[in-house]
């Protein structure tokens, strides 16, 4: 048992914080007991970490993000996805046959997505087998919650990034076997996209899904180039969500669709249907995408919405950015395309980045009691002149602030 003093403030539902000022939360075995004004009478001889005026918030999820790329970031971000992916993406990501240079990357990137507060993620590797174990292995290692893809593409890629399709599938498979037992980062089958993917490969993947019990991560309706594309090279499917359903892609566990721009009805119901998470990546929409998606529209429809870095279509790994830019982009959205649309509140943009995907990784992403402690805790950002609530803290952060503001992080309340 331990407790915690600070400014405490977490997701009470989608449209509402809970706060609570100067207060002391009690975690035993890694979970939330409580959360009181005064150290309960029973709990006075229990050891108390401090933080004084500190604001403590949950870890933040990142439900979208490419660890090669990490080199990458905040270059290359005047180009539309399709260049972007052939002059800067693609090139990078062959690197990573290398495994040296991928474990000097890889390094890096937990290194600084621990830094600025992200303790669980859905992360794409590339196709290269021994690189992607690195990573997977790495994270585990370091307690990050997630999943982790070896990425498949078996068409429309340079040759030294496109898969022969029976060895994508077999060495699919091998890590699907690998990793499946481990304790904090899993593997998730990854078809980088419709464009990239045969449907032969798809197939296969869906029939591992269902042999393991896997789940899959992918950029779904990304961008009207990429659905253009899929209806062009999968003609029996009216729309992208159809590839992946049909192969039964999304019947075993989780359905991560990066982006999730320009949806049509079925893709809606579908995602409605299997409890798909549409992943908002504002910084990458507005970069290598030029799309926004409607947000409002989504959550007022039940969709289930996490947030993205995306990076390297987004620049900046910290996914508290992603909340306050989604924020942004929604009433951009509405401004142009009022139909249909609305703009989202912070504690909308909060839910996303914390509470409503950290249900992806067992009980993350609050610190009601029962929550899974992985948590931080952020500060220096109130001004001499005025103290901030701890809620304008937490916005503040979103809005302004850096790993510099962190000043503490917890994984299963250990203290990192
Ligand atoms: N579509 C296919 N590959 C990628 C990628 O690496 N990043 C983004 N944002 N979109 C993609
Ligand atoms: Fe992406």
């Amino acid at each position: 048992m331990q407790l915690i003093h600070a400014d405490i403030v977490y997701s009470q539902d989608r449209e509402h914080l809970a706060a609570h000022p100067d207060s002391y939360i009690a975690v035993e075995k890694g979970t939330v007991k409580g959360i009181w004004p005064v150290i309960p009478e029973e709990y006075k001889d229990v050891p108390l970490a401090d933080y004084g005026e500190g604001t403590l918030i949950p870890a933040f999820s990142d439900l979208h993000v490419h660890a090669p790329q990490y080199l990458n970031r905040g270059i290359g971000s005047d180009l539309l996805l399709a260049e972007w992916l052939e002059k800067c993406t693609f090139p990078l990501e062959m690197k990573f046959a290398d495994l040296e240079f991928a474990k000097l990357a890889y390094d890096v990137f937990i290194d600084d997505m621990i830094a600025n507060g992200t303790l669980h993620a859905c992360v794409y590797g590339t196709i290269h087998s021994e690189a992607t174990s690195y990573l997977i292995e790495q994270m585990d290692r370091r307690g990050i919650k997630g999943f982790v893809g070896k990425v498949n593409m078996d068409r429309s890629a340079p040759a030294e990034l496109t898969e022969d399709t029976e060895r994508s599938v077999r060495e699919t498979e091998a890590f699907l076997e690998k990793f499946g037992g481990n304790k904090n980062t899993r593997p998730l089958l990854t078809p980088r996209f419709a464009p990239s993917c045969t449907r032969e490969l798809i197939g296969a993947l869906g029939r591992l899904g269902q042999k393991y019990g896997v789940g899959m991560q992918t950029h779904l309706v990304e961008s009207r180039w990429e659905a253009e594309q899929a209806r062009l090279l999968f003609p029996q499917c009216s729309c992208d969500t159809e590839i992946y359903e049909r192969a039964g892609l999304m019947d075993n566990g989780p359905v991560i669709g990066g982006h999730f721009i320009f949806p049509s009805a079925e893709d809606i119901r579908t995602m409605e249907k299997y409890g798909g998470y549409a992943v908002n990546c504002p910084d990458a929409t507005v970069s290598v995408i030029a799309g926004i998606m409607p947000s409002g529209a989504l959550l007022d429809r039940g969709i289930k919405i996490g947030l993205g870095s995306d990076v390297s279509a987004g620049h900046h790994i910290g996914v508290y950015t992603q909340a306050a830019r989604a924020v942004q982009l929604s009433k951009l959205k509405s401004f142009y395309e009022p139909d249909g649309n609305r703009p989202i509140t912070f504690p909308e943009a909060f839910w996303m980045a914390a509470k409503q995907s950290g249900e992806l990784f067992g009980g993350v992403g609050s610190l009601e009691p029962g929550s899974v402690f992985d948590a931080i805790v952020i500060g220096g950002l109130s001004d001499a002149a005025r103290k901030l609530s701890p809620e304008q803290t937490l916005e503040r952060f979103c809005y302004i602030g850096t790993k510099e503001n962190i000043k503490a992080r917890y994984i299963n309340g250990q203290a990192l």
